[in-house]
């Protein structure tokens, strides 16, 4: 990790990122639009992904509309389906879209509010883990390869994780991943924050192993409430009792400036692998450098998230393989 890195990280002057290609999941509401329109102000070329078509639509033509000039696309993809994760790697891998390198990918799609009873997906899956972390596991072993190959003297690809400020508010030790026991949204949630975390480490440390030239970060984006965050039509329409009671907490902030962790961990040419950001006051502020929670850092739990998540999907990432593709 450099030591290096500036305190300081405007958030408005982002250093140039034309020539560069982002995917971001969940993208067509909430940190997700909004990583993806700071990105493309900044000029990056952007593929927003999403799980549901007019959704997704509605969120592109609000990109052009606020950002005019945007190189931007849209991607179908439910990171709760493994199909749908495939088919649409599929399309990245094979060069359907504008550009043909992947320069970075945002695993941010995630449940923030989870059922109150457990629910499982099509494939027998909690949802909750399955969408904030399983999904993204499997996203990051189908994306490595074009990650690997974009890489350049100049650029080393990043992938980001979500991770959650939750996961400080006691262990949350993720023995029993899929929560058949005790279940509550709360476990859900944090618990498949805490995984998520696990998963950014662990594939920090393993691309290194490899010496593979991606770099695995993590960024939490605070406490960011939608009452807090710019209207925009059909991404964020906030009532005005929501506008009402979100301006009662102070310790909030837009989702606008929860993306700028993220993006801070996408583009700064200083974040490394295995960095953890987040806000500078904890809930809200600029982007700086943090620590990940004790649980998630731990390699025990590392493992033992890793290994569950390659035994429910039926995955390993392609390490040796993106190895020669980065050569
Ligand atoms: N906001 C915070 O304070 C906070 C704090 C810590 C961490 N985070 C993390 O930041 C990320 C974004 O949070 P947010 O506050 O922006 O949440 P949000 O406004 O609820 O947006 C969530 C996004 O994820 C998408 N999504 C949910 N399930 C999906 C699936 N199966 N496939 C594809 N997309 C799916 C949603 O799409 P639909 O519109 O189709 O549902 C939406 O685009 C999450 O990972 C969250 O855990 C947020």
């Amino acid at each position: 990790m450099s030591k290096s890195a500036r305190a300081e990280w405007d958030p408005w002057q982002l250093p140039p990122q034309d020539g560069r290609s982002y995917l971001v999941t969940g993208a067509n509401a909430g940190i997700g639009f909004f990583t993806c329109e700071q990105l493309a102000k900044a000029g990056a070329h952007v593929i927003m992904s999403g799980r549901h078509p007019n959704r997704l639509a509605q969120a592109h033509d609000a990109l052009e509309a606020r950002v005019p000039g945007a190189s931007v696309e849209t991607l179908l993809l439910d990171v709760a389906n493994p199909g749908s994760i495939r088919a649409a790697a599929a399309s990245v891998r094979g060069g359907l879209f504008d550009r043909t390198k992947l320069d970075g990918v945002v695993f941010n799609a995630g449940i923030v509010h989870s059922p109150r009873s457990r629910k499982i997906t099509r494939d027998g899956r909690e949802l909750v883990f399955s969408t904030n972390a399983l999904g993204h596991f499997v996203l990051g072993a189908e994306l490595l390869v074009p990650l690997a190959k974009s890489a350049s003297s100049r650029w080393s690809p990043r992938m980001v994780w979500l991770g959650s400020v939750s996961t400080r508010m006691g262990r949350h030790e993720p023995v029993d991943l899929q929560l058949e026991e005790h279940y509550s949204a709360w476990n859900a949630y944090v618990q498949s924050k805490v995984a998520v975390q696990a998963l950014g480490i662990e594939a920090d440390a393993r691309l290194r192993d490899a010496e593979l030239p991606v770099h695995s970060v993590i960024a939490h984006p605070g406490y960011s409430i939608g009452g807090r965050t710019p209207r925009v039509s059909g991404v964020n329409e906030p009532s005005r009792l929501k506008r009402l009671r979100d301006g009662l907490q102070p310790i909030a902030q837009s989702k606008e400036h929860g993306a700028w962790t993220v993006v801070r961990a996408l583009v700064d040419p200083e974040s490394q692998g295995g960095d953890y950001w987040g806000p500078k006051h904890l809930t809200r502020g600029v982007p700086v450098r943090q620590r990940a929670s004790a649980t998630s850092a731990d390699p025990e739990v590392r493992r033992k998230v890793w290994e569950a998540c390659e035994r429910l999907s039926g995955i390993t990432w392609p390490v040796d393989k993106a190895a020669r593709a980065a050569r």
